[in-house]
């Protein structure tokens, strides 16, 4: 183990300061007045088990950052100065830190290094820092230094991005990755506002997810961000490259690689009038502004609702605006997620099925009842294979998750997303949008700003929902979606009118060849997703042909409908489309990619072989997020090359 523990060299220091931390302070649940910094005075939170923080004894309300990005070390190098709230007399703060290199602590104006305690790491935890403090300290001053492997940073090279000249650097701090870049208690309980300056190549912009994102260059790459609304950890985002902005709207623009730029515009035309449509609904927008940052292929999640500065995925970039309702679903966190917080990752339902609902809400404000409906079909679809995937009674299929002592990232699936939106969906369905919409406007309203668990949620239905009517409460049933497993039978039921036109075509095609004189004049790209769902699991060559002659699926530019098109391609051993999908596997890093054709691959020994050799070749241009779950399915040894 290559860390310096600490620990091993002050025992006695350490034990001491643990059980500072450790003794109960009288007003330990005391927290400011202020909504915009955490909780209500006088509230518990629970206790998250994916952090070594102790906000109930001090808690860190601001972060100051100034850091030097070094593209050759592939390092960010600095210091993280925290503002600390004192809710009692503990003699030590604690943070969680993974993959970092403290270099030193000092204390408010004092330039004297204090001795702080570094555990040794657990796995995806990180370690714990313990920094002494005194009963007066207000600022915790930590210099440190990144690692190339930290996970929440992406270092690429010229090579992997569109214009080929420049480095690039993104972070992606969700779920319990920004202590890998920044010392912090991250965890989604603890909010705090920030600044930064960060230090690079004049040649490169940086922005954050924060104010003062730059439209152009600065001649001394000194750029200078603040966040004056308080945020979680997991929101902290910062990326650098050769980027350009363009404007979308008053309020919304987009910024992306230079090469890029024109049609992420184009794509992203209606980001200004999704905000209004969901402010419509929902109340106002409390971020002043709302960009996009279109990311390079490696990027592993579809979008990031970093706050301010959405991150996406140039996967979305069509060319026909039919993959936006992720803008949708990025934009809506704003209410839900950003504004309204999972208090810990077992309450990420909190954020996601919300987000899911209003993504669904704001499409159907855009392009109508018809175009939501064929998201909603698609969602239980995919909903309906993660539980078959989890099997019966699994307790990863209940909506409150027991995370504790997994990776949080193992655990999130589509049960919070989908199951999530279908809960949501089944209490609108039982008092009709007329109640619904304050109700949930009342939601984010009244827990602005705060982290919230699903007991929360739950007294707040109990109180302003269901108010003591039992045929409602019985209706709606909340424990069963809750704490049960797959879904309940009073699941509402979906269906599309614009899907039916395609259940013909498929009950027509009856597992044969398709007919020459298929009229697929008009089809969309969710009506094309749903064609391509139906079709038999596994197709003989000449039925594969036909189709790719008539559809030229192998050649399609949308990576959706690529997708689904490359699995058949698999399950039929299409050799035609062998080619394709390697440069896809090859060229994408989203994970949601990635994860259903390597796993198709991994199904039979032949498709085993050819994806470790694709695997092994496109590895160094996957994001640390993707190569975890990939190493899995694979079986793969880091470093052992096979
Ligand atoms: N916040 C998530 C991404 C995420 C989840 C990152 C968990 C890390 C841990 C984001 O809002 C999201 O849900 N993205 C989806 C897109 C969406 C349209 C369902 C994605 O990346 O596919
Ligand atoms: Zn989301």
């Amino acid at each position: 183990m290559q860390r310096t523990t600490f620990a091993l060299l002050v025992p006695c220091l350490s034990a001491a300061l643990a059980a500072a931390a450790c003794a109960p302070s009288p007003d330990a649940h005391s927290a400011p007045e202020t909504a915009d910094t955490g909780q209500r005075p006088g509230e518990t939170m629970p206790r998250d088990p994916h952090s070594h923080a102790r906000p109930e004894a001090v808690a860190v309300r601001h972060l100051s950052l100034d850091l030097r990005v070094d593209f050759a070390q592939h390092q960010l190098v600095g210091r993280a100065s925290l503002t600390l709230e004192h809710h009692g007399d503990a003699r030590s703060v604690l943070l969680d830190s993974r993959d970092l290199d403290i270099r030193s602590v000092t204390l408010d104006d004092d330039a004297t290094p204090v001795d702080f305690v570094l555990d040794a790491p657990e796995p995806f935890i990180g370690s714990k820092l313990e920094i002494p403090i005194a009963a007066g300290t207000e600022v915790v001053h930590v210099d440190y230094a990144t690692r190339p492997e930290a996970a929440a940073l992406q270092w690429l090279a010229p090579a992997q991005t569109a214009g080929g000249e420049h480095p690039f650097l993104f972070t992606q701090s969700e779920a319990i990755l920004a202590r890998t870049w920044v010392p912090c208690q991250d965890t989604p309980s603890v909010r705090m506002t920030y600044d930064a300056v960060i230090r690079t190549d004049p040649a490169l912009l940086a922005v954050m997810s924060a104010a003062g994102n730059p439209t152009e260059r600065h001649a001394d790459g000194v750029y200078r961000f603040r966040m004056p609304q308080a945020i979680p950890s997991y929101l902290l985002a910062l990326s650098v490259g050769d980027l350009a902005f363009a404007s979308l709207g008053p309020r919304t623009g987009v910024y992306a690689e230079p090469p890029m730029l024109d049609a992420a515009a184009y794509e992203l035309a209606d980001t200004e009038s999704m905000l209004g449509a969901v402010e419509a609904l929902f109340g106002p927008y409390r971020w002043q502004r709302y960009d996009l940052l279109v990311l390079p292929p490696s990027f592993p999640f579809g979008g990031m609702e970093n706050p301010r500065l959405t991150f996406a995925t140039p996967t979305i970039i069509a060319g026909d605006r039919s993959l936006v309702s992720l803008v949708a679903h990025e934009l809506a966190h704003s209410w839900s997620g950003n504004l309204v917080t999972n208090a810990t990752w077992n309450d990420f339902w909190l954020n996601e099925g919300f987000t899911v609902y209003l993504e669904r809400r704001i499409m159907e404000a855009l392009r109508g009842g018809d175009y939501a409906d064929m998201l909603a079909v698609l969602g239980r679809q995919d909903l309906a294979q993660t539980i078959e995937d989890l099997g019966p009674g699994s307790a990863d299929s209940h909506l409150r998750l027991d995370l504790a002592g997994r990776d949080p990232d193992d655990g999130m699936s589509d049960i919070a997303y989908e199951k999530g939106y279908f809960f949501l969906r089944s209490i609108e369905e039982a008092v009709g949008r007329e109640r619904f919409d304050p109700f949930l406007r009342r939601w984010f309203d009244e827990h602005a700003f705060r982290s919230e668990t699903t007991a929360d949620f739950l007294a707040f239905l109990d109180r302003e929902l269901i108010a003591g009517d039992p045929a409602l409460a019985a209706r709606i049933d909340a424990r069963s979606w809750v704490d049960g497993p797959g879904l309940p039978e009073t699941a509402p039921v979906v269906t599309s009118k614009a899907f039916a036109r395609i259940d013909q075509t498929l009950a027509a095609l009856d597992g044969g060849t398709p007919p020459a004189e298929l009229d697929t004049a008009g089809w969309t790209t969710h009506q094309w997703l749903h064609f391509l769902r139906g079709l038999p699991p596994a197709m003989d060559a000449g039925q594969m042909r036909a189709l790719d002659r008539a559809f030229a699926l192998t050649e399609s530019g949308n990576a959706e409908v690529l997708n689904a098109w490359l699995d058949h391609v698999i399950a039929s051993h299409y050799q035609p489309g062998y080619a394709r999908l390697r440069s896809f596997l090859g060229s994408v890093g989203r994970r949601k990619f990635l994860k259903p054709l390597y796993q198709r691959l991994a199904e039979s020994d032949e498709g085993l072989a050819m994806a470790r050799d694709i695997y092994r070749q496109a590895r160094p241009g996957y994001h640390a997020v993707a190569t975890s779950t990939i190493d899995e399915i694979l079986g793969w040894e880091d470093g052992a090359g096979s």
